[in-house]
């Protein structure tokens, strides 16, 4: 199926021209807390290999990753139109970099050899059904180095909060967001209604600890949707002993009523 950032691209680009999801300020907080990794990072961190998921065009992250010194960047994506630009965004760096059409929660499922250290998702994990979300934080932890980062910046649902409640508020905000037509918003609106499955903050803290991560908060946006969770693993000896939720087990967590898997 194609993506509403396929479809309408023009309109994502006027969100991000207003500022409507909050990008600028989460550029500046994820350009701070991969500085700080890579400031407080060892040999590891010098020559990081860093993984986008869901990187898009890369329109306003672009210049944070040329300035980074990585051993490789690669941008992976469902929609393969965004990767040319992408490509074109990021520009002759001194880094390889690889450009991946394909599924961000296979890219998590594959047994490869050698772990990357920095993983970067914005905006397309809240894609993904809860269980998914379970199967992707497990399989991102089994891939990541002892000492990576996972940065994670997405909408979040208020942990008491139902679906409908939270898509309700958001479809407000939607409705005075500046420079889109009514036609525009009703397509925004529709692609919320049929895609977005935002986690509840609450319980992705407990799913990210029973998948061997430590979930802190580093930026919360001013809408209570918004935010950068940061995901540090935890020592090994815990994210691989029985500590890990097994998916079958998840009828024992917290889900939502209205989850479409459930
Ligand atoms: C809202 S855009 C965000 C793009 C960019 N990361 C940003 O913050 O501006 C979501 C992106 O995630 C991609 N995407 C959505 N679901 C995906 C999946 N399961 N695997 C890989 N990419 C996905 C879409 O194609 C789209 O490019």
């Amino acid at each position: 199926m194609m993506s509403l950032f396929e479809q309408q691209w023009q309109t994502y680009r006027t969100v991000l021209e207003h500022d409507s999801m909050e990008h600028r300020a989460i550029a500046d907080a994820t350009a701070s807390v991969l500085r700080s990794w890579f400031e407080q990072g060892g040999e590891q961190a010098r020559s990081a290999v860093l993984v986008d998921l869901g990187c898009g065009d890369l329109a306003h992250l672009a210049p944070l990753f040329r300035s980074l010194p990585l051993r490789s960047y690669t941008g992976l994506d469902l929609a393969a139109s965004v990767l040319l630009l992408a490509e074109r965004q990021m520009g002759q760096v001194r880094f390889p970099c690889h450009w991946i059409r394909g599924d961000l929660l296979d890219w998590a499922k594959e047994q490869v050899d050698g772990p990357v250290d920095l993983i970067h998702s914005a905006f397309a994990i809240h894609h993904l059904s809860d269980s998914d979300k379970v199967r992707f934080l497990e399989g991102a932890r089994r891939r990541i180095a002892d000492d990576g980062l996972l940065v994670w910046t997405d909408v979040f649902q208020e942990e008491h909060e139902s679906r409908a409640r939270y898509l309700e508020r958001y479809v407000s905000r939607v409705q005075h967001w500046p420079g889109l037509s009514s036609r525009q918003r009703d397509a925004v609106v529709e692609h919320m209604y049929q895609c977005d499955w935002p986690a509840r903050r609450g319980w992705i803290e407990s799913v990210a600890s029973d998948s061997g991560w430590m979930l802190t908060w580093s930026w919360l946006g001013q809408h209570q949707a918004e935010a950068l969770a940061l995901l540090r693993p935890l020592p090994s000896a815990t994210s691989n002993g029985l500590n890990h939720v097994s998916i079958n087990e998840l009828g024992r967590l917290p889900l939502r009523k209205d989850d479409l898997t459930f």
